[in-house]
This record gives C-alpha cells, structure tokens and sequence, in this order.
C-alpha cells in the first residue's frame, strides 16, 4: 500500500512550474476523437485520469503516441467501437465526455452511467436531456447510456444547475449537429473556453464562449489541428494555500494568474503579498496570524468547489472563526472528518462548515478519499506537528503531476512510502 509522509513545520520557498489543467486536458482528449484527421496536443499534465482517458479512447480503437514528455499525437481515423466501459468509467466519471463526441461523429454511443461519488450524487441527467433535445434516442441498458442519432439537430437547451462536463458535452455534440445549437447558462470555466478554442481550431463554428450563452453553427468535418493544455488553476491554488499555509514565499512559473482572481483576491484577505505577472505568481505570507476568511463554493468566475478543501484547512489554523459553504455539491465535507482527527475544530450543518482556527494541528495516520480531500491532507500535513501518513494517494495522483516531487523543491519533507 503506498503512502504519502510529511514531516511538518517546513516553509515551502522557492518556484516550480504549473502543469497542464487536468480538467481542460480530458475534454480536449475526448472531443479529439470527433476528427479522423491527426490531433496534436501540447502541456499534457502526467496524471492518472489522462491515463484513464488515453486507456479508454485507445480501447476504442484511437491510436496515440506520447510524443516528447507532454504531447500527445492522436490519429481516430480507425475507431472500431463506441464504448466507455463501467470499468474505466468507475474510475473516473470525466469519461462521460466521450458521450457527446461519438454520437457527433458516429451517430452512435455506448458509455457506462457514472455510479455513486465521494462528493455527491452527481448526475447526468442533463448531458442526457440535451441530446435528447438534439434529437438522440437516449436508454439505459444495463448501466449503460445508449445513445442513437442518424443525425443530431441543433436545439435550444438552457443548464439549471450550471454544468462543466454537461456544457462540454453538448458544445462537442452541438460542433457537428445540423443547424444551430444555444446553450443557455452555459459553463465560464477556463477549461470550457481552452476546449471551445481547440474546436474552432478543428473548424467548429462557435460564438459566445466564455459567456453564459453559447451559439454553434454545426459543420460536417472537423480538421487536423495542434493544441496547447491551459495551466492547471487547481494545481497552481493548491501551492498558494501550502505557500501561505506554511508562511513561505513562492513563485509559481507558467500559470495563468487571471483564471484564479478569486482564489488571490481570498489569499489576499487572509494576509498573503500577492504580485503577479502574464504567467507568474508570487505568493509570501509574513504574518506570525493567518487572518481567517470565510468563502461560498460558485461557479466561475467564483471560488472553485476544487479549492474548497485546501482553503478550508488554511482556515483551520487562522485564529479566529470563518464560515465555508459548499453550493456545488452536496457531499463535499469528506475531509473535515479527516482534518478533526488532526485537531482541527470544525464543525458541519448542511452544506457550511463553521471553522475556529487552532494554533496547531497535530500529525495523525488520515486517509483520502477524493482528489481534493487528498490535497487539503496534504496540506494540513505540511504543517502540522510530526509525521502525518496519508493512505489512498491514488485519488492525489488522479490530479497532481508529481505532487511530493514539487514539493521537495520547495523545502518540504515529503516522501512516498510502501507499507
Ligand atoms: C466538473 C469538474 C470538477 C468540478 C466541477 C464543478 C471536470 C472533469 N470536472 O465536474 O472537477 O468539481 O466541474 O466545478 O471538468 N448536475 C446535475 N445534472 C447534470 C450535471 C450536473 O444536476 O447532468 C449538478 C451536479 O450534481 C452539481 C452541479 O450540477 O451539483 C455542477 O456539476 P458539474 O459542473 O456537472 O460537475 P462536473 O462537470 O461533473
């Protein structure tokens, strides 16, 4: 079984660069598949849920090669089968993007309904009820999502709640349908506008991206293009917390400073010197007394449902109280369980979690249990007294490219360990 060590009460000082965002880089992988023609990407994050991603689309028959150390080069012109199968989905719920992608190309699809989750029920009844608008005859089949269409139609169709995946599925869907599509409170995220460029980049005919409302024009054929993966704003938040957390000072190279304005403007609130630049970011925490912030989960442009855990245990150790609600998802508290067994004093009514910051947190054996819940242990590890294991990395490896690697450039004590 591996685990992660973290001897506590090191300041992280130092730069380390900010890899390719996971969640831009899967969409992007899937709606590659729409062309039969070859796509090349650059700034592909090494993580396992792009390893998932690359697993499954090669299972469809796409041939991919890892060209330097982060590209990727994918020829779809002999896909053989239209298949997500539960075992790969179980692993990762973002193989759901397949979904809009087949049916645009093939007409036909067949990707395993995404079980239960860690943060909370997480259905896809709207990447359903969207290609159903677009004319697709949509069953479950054994766990299946069976989808069909001799050819999708553009349709009028409006997100109640905002969805990420759901807008990425019906904008890949909506490239190649007849006619027009709009999607109305669509998703802003960073990674929706990085795949929407990749699709005009293909030939999509796509206007509004990065507004609530998107309009497609659908085309025939998608071309050949070349592509670079946005920096990770997850990644690059999470060693701003563990920067501050730890009263350090880092600089982080090739980010995207402007797709976390929220996530400084809070860092700012508790204390931290921000300066940033087109690509850098600059993160120092002088003061002895973090300074508590409270926070609401939004959509983008607001603090990310992904930040919440990491900035969650930076409140943890800010003297004083602070009030955290989560409006994303319902079940993302899985960490705080964790975080009490380490001191931390917090506790839970509904979606908001009432924080008061404790002068210490203590080391303890803690396990994951989601991506980000992992990423807040970590966190909370770097500074807390002795050494903390953490078990179940393998959700951290889902979306940290060599997590205890950067850290160790930037002074931490960190090590993995087989047990
Ligand atoms: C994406 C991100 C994930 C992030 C999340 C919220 C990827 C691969 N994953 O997940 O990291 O935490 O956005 O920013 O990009 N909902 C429905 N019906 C649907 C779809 C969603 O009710 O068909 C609800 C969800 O239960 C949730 C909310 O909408 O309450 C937002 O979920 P969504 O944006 O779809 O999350 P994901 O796309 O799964």
């Amino acid at each position: 079984m591996k685990k992660l060590k973290i001897q506590g009460g090191h300041s992280l000082r130092g730069e380390i660069h900010i890899s390719g965002s996971k969640n831009a880089a899967l969409s992007i992988i899937a709606a590659s598949i729409m062309t039969e023609e070859r796509i090349v990407l650059e700034n592909i994050p090494h993580l396992e849920d792009v390893t998932t991603m690359i697993r499954l689309i090669a299972g469809m028959g796409v041939s991919v090669t890892l060209a330097d150390d982060n590209k990727l080069i994918l020829d779809s012109s002999k896909i053989r089968n239209f298949l997500a199968p539960y075992d790969l989905v179980k692993t990762m719920r973002a193989s759901i993007l397949v979904l809009g992608p087949l049916i645009a190309r093939f007409g036909e699809a067949s990707v395993s309904l995404p079980g239960g989750c860690a943060i909370g029920a997480r259905p896809v009844n709207l990447h359903l009820d969207g290609l159903k608008a677009m004319g697709a005859d949509v069953e479950i089949n054994e766990g299946y999502i069976c989808a069909k269409a001799k050819k999708l139609k553009g349709a009028h169709f409006s997100f109640s709640p905002v969805s990420v995946t759901g807008t990425a599925n019906l904008m890949m869907a909506g490239v190649m349908a007849e006619g027009q599509t709009i999607l109305e409170n669509a998703a802003t995220e960073p990674e929706v506008i990085n795949l929407g460029e990749f699709l005009l980049k293909m030939g999509a005919k796509i206007k509004g991206l990065g507004t609530r409302k998107i309009m497609i024009d659908g085309v025939n054929k998608l071309c050949s293009t070349e592509h670079k993966i946005i920096p990770d704003r997850i990644e690059t938040g999470t060693f701003l917390v563990a920067a501050a957390m730890t009263k350090g000072s880092v600089l982080l190279k090739k980010t995207q400073p402007e797709h976390l304005q929220s996530v400084l403007d809070l860092l700012r609130q508790t204390g931290a010197v921000i300066f940033f630049e087109e690509d850098t970011i600059e993160l120092t925490m002088n003061l002895t007394n973090i300074k508590p912030a409270d926070f609401t989960t939004q959509p983008y442009p607001g603090i990310p449902t992904d930040m919440q855990a990491q900035l969650m245990v930076l409140n943890a150790i800010a003297p004083g109280n602070s009030i955290v609600v989560e409006t994303i998802f319902e079940n993302r508290f899985m960490h705080v369980l964790e975080l009490q067994r380490m001191g931390a004093d917090i506790s839970l009514s509904g979606n908001t979690a009432y924080i008061t910051g404790v002068k210490k947190l203590q080391s303890a054996p803690v396990m994951a249990t989601d991506l980000r819940a992992s990423a807040a242990l970590v966190l909370a590890g770097l500074v807390a007294d002795g050494e903390t294991h953490i078990d179940r990395i393998y959700h951290i490896d889902r979306g940290y490219e060599c997590i205890e690697s950067k850290l160790s450039l930037l002074g931490a004590k960190v090590a993995r360990i087989e047990t």
